[in-house]
């Protein structure tokens, strides 16, 4: 097992966009491994590779659904193809935030395509938990956080909140 160093609020690599994964190797794979196991020694739900520096465009996620159908998924090169035009407010939080919570409005159901670690190509229809926390992992490879998706004056707080609990280390 290896634990990769989370990246925080004012690393650079969370604001870039990251590449797409070119061709899938052993390493991708060993790469993939090392996310699940961070992400759940952090006790998080959903984690994109540049939160642990690597600038690529992979996501892992663990959700369970109301009736604890747990959903187990790795992700490369993933893409929403689809939105459903309702959407949802929910709770969200981020292990690149640690502390910080806000209510985030995202479509209720998505359709997401990519490719497995092995490279087979992948399409999940998602709604609910899942589909919040793979949008919200999709929008790490694109160097946005959910920070940016609240109100300007919710997002002063939440990072002034932030900047707080930092000085306070
Ligand atoms: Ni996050």
């Amino acid at each position: 097992m290896a634990l990769l160093e989370i990246q925080l609020l004012g690393a650079k690599v969370l604001r870039e966009r990251a590449a797409p994964v070119g061709e899938i190797t052993d390493a991708t794979r060993q790469l993939v491994r090392d996310m699940f196991d961070t992400m759940y020694d952090a006790e998080g739900i959903g984690l994109a590779a540049p939160q642990v520096g690597i600038p690529e465009r992979i996501l892992v996620v663990d959700v369970a659904d109301e009736d604890e159908t747990r959903h187990v998924h790795a992700l490369v090169n993933p893409v929403i193809t689809r939105s459903s035009r309702d959407t949802g407010k929910e709770v969200e939080g981020c292990l690149s935030i640690p502390g910080i919570e806000e209510s985030v409005t995202r479509p209720v159901r998505v359709t997401v395509e990519g490719l497995s670690p092995d490279g087979e190509p992948v399409r999940l229809e998602a709604e609910g938990l899942l589909a919040r926390a793979l949008q919200h992992e999709v929008d790490h490879l694109d160097g946005v956080l959910f920070v940016d998706r609240v109100s300007p004056l919710k997002r002063g707080i939440l990072l002034r909140k932030w900047r707080k609990s930092r000085a306070s280390r």
